[in-house]
């Protein structure tokens, strides 16, 4: 039933992880908002996170979406129209972009400028206090909570819709994966703990500059892209095999498949047109690095690249004293100022009081 909201200030608050594909998602049907060319898979990092809170006032009667946006307490107008788009997205949908002003704070709680995507994070949190407040505000409940976030999720970016969801998670149509959609992601596995799992999480900043050419730039120059039709193919073989070797324990196998998704982005960055590359030389030497660690020690250390130039490592917190210590020795001097951060994986989103 819906509340009387004239004179009422009603708020929402999430924190959301970030996430890292292990299946890349590259590259965005035609003519559609925010469907993915292939489907992908991935995981959360549950310490890298965004906090958002959302207060709404009643009167909006602009017909547009009203917000404001703060970012660590600053407004930040290039965050602006990429919010505009995602209200204007779900505006059909969503009485509380219609007929509400929205005042959105976020934080993260990693710091700002060190090239770790925030977006997912970002969108996540957004888009999980929007449909709480929708909630609030209507008096109407969504079956599927969850569901519901992670498809307005996508609007805002395409990878923040896996974010809502813990453990493995899927996005994207496959055959092989049962109630898989282009609409929204879900939870496809939670691995067993034990051999392989949980994973850790070290990211190894390289490069904290902005990167040079944007991920909504990078999607759509796959369109003309000669090779995507075959890389589209080979990510949707790559989710079954990842999924059988997970299910599996075959910890070589995973190593191969998340290595090689990392290393096809990047590829099909480097064969779009115009070609451009995000990785630096320090992310080849610590991927060369890794590779002979591996070699010599025999642990189960992969890496994986987001679209920029810091590198994943992946690893079963098992092995977290030995890795940390690897990277302490041999790989700080190709960090930018030595930095990096650590993260679990897997965590769903928490709401907030
Ligand atoms: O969510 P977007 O539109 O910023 O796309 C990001 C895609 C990658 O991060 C490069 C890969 C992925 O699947 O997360």
């Amino acid at each position: 039933m819906p509340i009387n909201l004239e004179n009422q200030n009603l708020s929402s608050y999430y924190r959301c992880p970030s996430n890292i594909a292990l299946v890349k998602y590259w590259g965005k049907k035609n003519g559609a908002a925010q469907i993915p060319a292939n489907p992908s898979i991935s995981i959360n990092l549950s310490d890298l996170y965004a906090e958002t809170k959302v207060t709404i006032q009643h009167g909006n009667v602009s017909g547009l979406p009203a917000f404001s946006f703060l970012l660590d307490g600053q407004s930040k107008n290039s965050f602006h129209s990429k919010i505009e788009t995602f209200f204007k997205r779900i505006w059909q949908e969503f009485e509380v972009v219609r007929n509400f002003h929205l005042h959105i704070e976020s934080r993260n709680n990693f710091p700002h400028g060190t090239g770790i995507a925030s977006s997912a994070a970002g969108f996540g949190a957004l888009a999980l206090c929007i449909c709480d407040l929708e909630q609030q505000v209507t008096g109407k409940v969504f079956p599927n909570f969850e569901q519901e976030a992670s498809k307005i999720a996508r609007l805002g970016s395409g990878s923040a819709c896996r974010s809502i969801l813990p453990n493995l998670v899927e996005w994207g149509e496959h055959s092989e994966v049962s109630n898989s959609s282009n609409l929204h992601a879900i939870e496809i596995l939670k691995p067993e703990k034990g051999n392989g799992f949980p994973l850790m999480d070290i990211v190894l900043i390289v490069d904290a500059g902005e990167k040079k050419v944007s991920s909504s730039e990078g999607h759509s120059l796959l369109d003309a892209n000669p090779y995507s039709e075959v890389r589209y193919e080979v990510a949707v073989k790559n989710i079954t095999n990842l999924i059988h070797a997970i299910r599996r324990d075959n910890m070589r196998s995973i190593i191969s498949i998340v290595e090689s998704e990392a290393l096809q982005l990047h590829a099909m960055m480097m064969v779009s047109s115009p070609y451009y590359m995000l990785f630096r030389p320090n992310t080849v030497a610590i991927i060369e690095k890794v590779w002979e660690f591996r070699e010599k020690s025999s642990l189960p250390v992969m890496f994986t690249l987001d679209a920029g130039a810091n590198v994943h490592l992946l690893f079963p917190e098992l092995y977290r004293t030995q890795i940390v210590n690897f990277i302490e020795t041999e790989l700080l001097p190709f960090c930018q100022n030595g930095l990096y951060f650590c993260s679990a994986t897997g965590a769903a989103p928490v709401k907030l009081n």
